[in-house]
């Protein structure tokens, strides 16, 4: 193995020319951690986030956030109660992914079942559970219920729907496009409202005899927020996950009093904090993969070098489904 390998390294926020492919050390595993040689990584909004200054970071930084492939080195103490070998085929979800070799903490490793690839591993891993985490932690879905995803064709929201369908729900999406609108349909959305040609809460309520939605999930922010919330029925709940149009601001939290709405706004590293519910929720997500309950739309395959293009794609609404960089060639 050679002591350098190549990631993408930023040394100031700004836009996805801050990026640069450099040769860098390999990274030693520390106490507790081990080495993993990355097969795939994948393209997040959080990577914008840091990238663009949004989210914190000490800079200069490796980018990337998940990614899968297989142990090459234990560091010192890693317990054995965790089962790890080098040749395991784990995912990660550490910062630095966006190289050929990273090192994760044993407590932050998910060990990939037999039938799920690293290409499959490395897709589900942040949005996987994220979205998990949303169904069965930000507000619980259940059979008979109606709900919303905002940019259902999206990595995210794609899982999301078909979890809520897995979960016994009625499904409304929405998108922006006629081609996103049979991505949708076509894992399962019930109901798909192409936003740019019909006002998404009337078309709500005609759908749900005016009452709105047991819950609604919305990654978009900002531009969605005030149809996220007129969505949502009387005691629903709106679970607000992120920021691709931008962070809601100035929100009067005297509005939710209207419909005695519950307000989330999770995020995953919090959910999964723990190692216990870090292997349950794991173990759960990665179950309904080899089940074959949640099957991953492939958006879209970048390199190291074009992970820039991945961003701006992501960012401008251009994709569907999941982006991955292909890290071993
Ligand atoms: N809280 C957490 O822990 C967590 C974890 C993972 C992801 N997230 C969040 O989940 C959201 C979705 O992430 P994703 O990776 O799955 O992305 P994505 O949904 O695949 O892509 C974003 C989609 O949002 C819609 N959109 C609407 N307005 C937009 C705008 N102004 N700019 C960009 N996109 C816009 C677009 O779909 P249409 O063209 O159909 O409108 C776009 O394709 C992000 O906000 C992300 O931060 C949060």
């Amino acid at each position: 193995m050679s002591d350098t390998m190549r990631g993408v390294v930023f040394h100031t926020t700004g836009d996805a020319s801050v990026f640069q492919v450099e040769n860098v050390a390999v990274p030693s595993p520390k106490e507790g951690e081990v080495l993993l040689e990355l097969d795939f990584a994948g393209v997040n909004f959080v990577d914008i986030y840091l990238r663009s200054g949004l989210y914190p970071i000490n800079l200069p930084a490796i980018a990337g956030r998940e990614g899968a492939g297989k142990i090459v080195k234990l560091g010192p103490n890693v317990p054995a109660s965790f089962d790890l070998h080098v040749g395991d085929k784990i995912a990660v979800f550490v910062q630095g992914t966006l190289a050929e070799y990273v090192c994760a903490p044993a407590d932050k490793v998910l060990k990939l079942p037999a039938r799920v690839s690293t290409k499959i591993g490395s897709a589900v891993m942040l949005q996987g559970l994220t979205a998990w985490t949303l169904v069965r932690d930000a507000h619980r879905v259940e059979k008979g219920q109606i709900v919303l995803v905002q940019a259902a064709a999206g990595g995210t929201g794609s899982l999301l729907i078909q979890m809520c369908k897995y979960l016994g729900a009625t499904v409304i999406g929405t998108v922006s496009t006629i081609q996103k609108a049979k991505v949708a349909k076509d894992i399962g959305c019930d109901h798909v409202i192409i936003y740019t040609e019909i006002d998404v809460i009337p078309e709500v309520m005609r759908l749900t005899e005016d009452k709105g939605c047991h819950a609604v999930f919305s990654g978009v922010g900002q531009s969605t927020f005030a149809v996220d919330l007129a969505s949502v029925r009387r005691k629903g709940t709106l679970v607000t996950f992120g920021n691709s149009s931008g962070p809601v601001e100035n929100f009067r939290v005297l509005d939710l009093s209207k419909k005695n709405v519950k307000l989330v706004r999770p995020t995953l590293a919090n959910y999964i904090a723990q190692r216990e519910e870090f292997e349950v929720v794991g173990r759960e997500m990665l179950d309904l993969v080899v089940k074959g309950k949640l099957k991953v739309e492939f958006g879209g395959e970048y390199t190291l070098e074009s992970v820039g293009q991945a961003q701006d794609d992501l960012a401008s609404k251009k994709t569907t489904g999941k982006l991955l960089v292909k890290i071993k060639v």
